[in-house]
Order: structure tokens, then sequence, then C-alpha cells
């Protein structure tokens, strides 16, 4: 399925007032992975703003090591950028990414929500599910004397790809609108180009504080009730670093006490919740598989 490189550039153009990532596209059908594709080009000489494009990966990289399958149809890809920030922020530009494209695709019409910390999702209603995976951001740091001197983004976004139970790619979801959202790929690639554009410089421009009201906005999880450490808890937000707040109740000598513990990514996975109706009109949730 090769892509129009003319086509992403002039909705590029369309879509933007002032470039605030210089954009070099650098389009593949087939690659092994548009993060190591960027940081290649990285290697040899090309300047953040260089961006990695494809429709199918081998050994596409997910979060925590996993491997992102990344099947014929999906969009897949990588920009480059040189944030100088602290390593301790890194999750900074995962926040900031998710909420850009969260707006940009909601601003064409999708119902866009965030699975903390960085799944884009769907809201919908096939077999229970109030929202579906549409994708995922794989952000990459190479760190100098404690700053991000590089950082490669990346976005898996189902487009026509298969997908798991708990998934939803934007060709189903769009089947039934008319006009559709989003009408061709070469249309959701400059889309992603440029929510990843508005996060990192919202980020930049506006500030943490600002960027994380933002974010939450689009946080499916707020008030979710989990276990942690076999206590139900409540999760009331996250940190400037990315960190899940968690408001934990218990009760000692018959007081109620409730303390806020902050969990880093990685140590907890929140799932996909599906919704069950059982007898007497009692609705219940339980955890699905990822
Ligand atoms: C996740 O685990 O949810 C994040 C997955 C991010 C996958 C994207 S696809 C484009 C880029 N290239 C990769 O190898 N991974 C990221």
């Amino acid at each position: 399925m090769p892509l129009n490189q003319e086509t992403i550039e002039a909705a590029l153009k369309a879509g933007r007032q002032s470039a605030y990532l210089p954009f070099s596209l650098h389009l593949f059908e087939t690659v092994s992975s548009t993060n190591q594709i960027v940081w290649d080009l990285l290697g040899s000489g090309s300047e953040p703003g260089c961006v990695a494009i494809a429709t199918q990966q081998t050994s596409g990289r997910g979060q925590w090591g996993r491997q992102w399958v990344s099947q014929e149809g999906g969009l897949y890809l990588s920009v480059a950028i040189a944030p100088n920030i602290e390593a301790s922020n890194s999750y900074q530009l995962t926040l900031a990414t998710a909420w850009g494209i969260a707006q940009q695709l909601q601003s064409c019409g999708i119902p866009l929500g965030i699975k903390w910390p960085n799944d884009l999702v769907c809201k919908s209603d096939e077999n229970g599910y109030k929202y579906k995976k549409l994708g995922g951001i794989l952000t990459e740091t190479k760190v100098q004397t404690g700053k991000i001197s590089q950082a490669v983004i990346g976005v898996g976004i189902n487009w026509a790809n298969p997908v798991p139970e708990t998934g939803i790619n934007l060709e189903t979801w769009q089947a039934n609108q008319q006009p559709k959202p989003i009408p061709s790929l070469e249309m959701l690639t400059s889309t992603i180009l440029l929510g990843i554009e508005s996060g990192i410089q919202s980020l930049f421009q506006e500030g943490i504080n600002i960027l994380l009201s933002r974010y939450l906005e689009f946080l499916i999880n707020i008030g979710e009730e989990i276990y942690v450490n076999d206590v139900m808890s409540t999760i009331v937000g996250v940190t400037h670093t990315g960190d899940l707040r968690v408001c934990v109740e218990t009760s000692k000598q018959r007081k109620i006490m409730q303390s806020e513990i902050h969990l880093q990514p990685g140590t907890i996975s929140l799932g996909y919740r599906k919704l069950r109706l059982t007898t007497h009109n009692t609705t219940i949730t339980n955890e699905a598989a990822q």
C-alpha cells in the first residue's frame, strides 16, 4: 500500500500556520522498526525533524520491551526531536504526544481518549467494551550528562490492519460514517504528525502544568478503582513525570486514613474493562486481558 508523499506534505501545509518541527519525510512500505530507521537517520547526520513512515514493520517495538505487532495496513511512524530536557522528565514527551494526537483526532470527529500512560483509545460499543485500543506511543531517548539530547517518538495507529478483541481500527470505526472523518491513510499520517507537533509545541511553549491539565481531560482512568497490594484504591491523576496518582484508603482502629501513592509507568497495567450486565439490572465491570 504505497503512500503518496506529496499528498501528505500538502495536508501538512494546509493544517499548520507555522512549522514548529521541521519535518523531513522518509516513506517506506516495510521496515524493521520506524524508530530504528530514525535512529539510523540521526546516526548518519539527519537533523531532528526527520520522520520515518511505513505501513508494515517486521520488528515493531512496544513499551516495556514488548513486540508491537505491525501487520500490513497499519500506520507506523517515528519522529526525531532534540528536546534538551532532564532525563527524569522523559515521560512528558509521551504525555505531550498522546494529548496532541488525541485532540487532533477528536477535532476530526473521532471520539478519542487516553488510557494511562500511552494508549490512544477510541469509544466503542463493540463486544461490551467502552473503549478499544486504536494506537500506542513509544518514546526512546539518548541521554547525555543527565539531559535528553535526542528522542525518537514512535506512534502506531490501527488503520486497516487486523486487531485483537481489545483493539479497533479506524477503517472499521468509520465504516458507517458519511463523510469519513479521515478519508485516506495520507490524511491520517498528516493528522498524526500535526498532533505530535502540537503536543510538543504545547509542552515547550506553555509548560507541563498546562499540558498535563489538557492530557487529564482525555484520560479515561480518572475515578477508576484498582487494587494496590490488595487494597482497593482510586486513580486520581497523573504527576508531572507521568506517574499514576492513586488514593489509597486504609482503616486503623476504626479510623479511615487516606494517602496518595505514585506508580511509575510499567509497574501496573490497567487493562481494558468490559461492561457486563448481570441479573437484577446490576452493572459490574471486570478486567479483560490487554
Ligand atoms: C505500545 O506499546 O503501546 C507502544 C507501541 C508503539 C509502536 C510504534 S509503531 C511505530 C514505532 N516503531 C516502533 O518500532 N514502535 C513504534
